[in-house]
């Protein structure tokens, strides 16, 4: 099988790793790729968020499966135009991509499906957002409705800063939704959807603020690991019952049928499971880690879902071992970013056993050495028998990388290996 993954992150090398694995996929080709994900397999150029061109690349590769990996081709149509050239793909049309596109959208879908989520309102003006702020009080959660890169939601203990937030938003769009606080440990849960059947991955838990303690402001994703110690045993299985498999009905039910990833954000609260937000593709940095435990051949678990054959495929595997990701990002990061800064001990790094350096933010310089070209530079996913084992080789191999400016969170998974984090009674 000749397998086509779009996009150019970590999350995309994390795929093109997995499928590496495959002993059914012959051929990788990522688009556009970066500097790492070339060092694994053939790489093109293309424009990710342009239909024709895509499409156009899938033909000239006769590719069996593409795999879409950001949000913004998705929610542009790239999986709209692919179909109907044919070609099996996983990811969303642009009509169910709107889950992740529009946080009223999603909202709307919830309430129809009954899912629990947290009490919201799409506010028009400012002064309704006012209101809302007022009537659901601190913690603020105010969200961007459209796409922001994981930097469109705002949480704060200040009223002043959510309003500032919420009137930037109705500045660049026609309405903000201003959230209820969810207070509980968070949850990410990966469900693949072929329009009809849902089938959960393993639990993982992100880091989404840029600061040790979850300070400062929210970014695309810091850290991760797989599995959650601290979880209900069953807590996958309640997600899909609950959640995705609703989600998954309705959007069936209203002719804009799921298949993909439905991400599931979710807080573990003491009315129970509730959600936070959906994305409508793989996590990142979440990916690294939940891929990196999968032992089922990933290739055809895609292609299964893209042919709407999920109900057929075996019970997924998992590797008992624990897997921890790390972010390293650049200087000025979540804000404007410093570029072109060499990076040193890839390799050194990439030696040690059980490690995988995966690239994102990295671009070729003058003499072909790797240099940062992002915000977030590289994952750093490392696996052991334990969380603890996991997280110490992490934070020995990134350690080993450096560049002017580099920044990481030092307490990646430290919580849940601690015995600190407790899910509230009810959930
Ligand atoms: N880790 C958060 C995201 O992928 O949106």
């Amino acid at each position: 099988m000749k397998v086509l993954v779009i996009g150019s992150g970590a999350r995309e090398h994390a795929l093109v790793a997995a499928l590496s694995r495959d002993p059914g996929v012959d051929a990788i080709i990522a688009a556009p790729g970066n500097p790492g994900i070339a060092g694994m397999c053939e790489i093109r150029n293309v424009e990710a968020t342009d239909p024709a061109a895509v499409t156009a690349l899938a033909g000239d590769l006769g590719a069996d499966l593409v795999v879409i990996g950001p949000e913004a081709p998705l929610v542009a149509g790239v999986a709209d135009a692919l179909r109907a050239a044919g070609f099996p793909v996983f990811g969303p049309d642009a009509a169910a991509a709107r889950l992740e596109g529009s946080k009223a959208f999603a909202k709307e879908v919830m309430a129809a499906a009954g899912v629990p989520t947290a009490a919201s309102v799409a506010a028009t003006t400012v002064d309704q957002a006012k209101a809302a702020l007022t009537e659901f009080g601190a913690p603020h959660v105010v969200k961007a409705d459209g796409l922001a890169a994981g930097k469109g939601v705002v949480v704060t203990e200040d009223f002043e800063t959510a309003l500032a937030h919420a009137t930037d938003c109705l500045s660049a769009s026609d309405r903000v939704v201003i959230e209820d606080y969810l207070a509980g440990p968070e949850v990410s849960l990966f469900v693949l959807c072929d329009g009809t059947t849902a089938v959960p991955l393993a639990p993982a838990q992100d880091f989404k603020r840029i600061g040790d303690g979850d300070t400062g402001p929210n970014t695309g994703g810091m850290g991760a690991y797989s599995p959650l110690p601290w979880a209900p045993a069953d807590v996958a299985e309640q997600i899909t019952r609950l959640v995705a498999q609703p989600v998954v009905d309705e959007m069936a039910r209203r002719g804009a049928p799921f298949t993909g990833l439905l991400y599931c954000g979710l807080a573990l609260t003491k009315k129970g499971i509730e959600v936070v937000e959906f994305n409508v593709r793989f996590g990142d940095p979440e990916t690294q880690s939940v891929l990196d435990r999968l032992q089922t051949p990933l290739g055809r678990t895609l292609l299964a879902a893209a042919q709407g054959r999920l109900a057929e495929i075996d019970p997924l595997v998992w590797s008992e071992q624990a897997s921890v990701t790390l972010v390293l990002a650049a200087a000025g990061y979540p804000g404007t970013v410093r570029k072109g800064d060499p990076i040193t001990g890839l390799d050194e790094a990439a030696a040690l056993p059980g490690v995988l350096v995966l690239h994102a933010g990295t671009a070729l310089g003058a003499t072909g050495e790797i240099v940062t070209a992002g915000g977030r530079v590289l994952s750093v996913v490392a696996s052991g028998d334990t969380l603890a084992a996991a997280r110490d080789l992490a934070y020995r191999a990134a350690a080993l990388i450096d560049w002017p400016g580099k920044q990481n969170r030092t307490d990646i998974a430290q919580a849940a290996i601690d015995g600190r984090i407790t899910v509230p009674a009810g959930a």
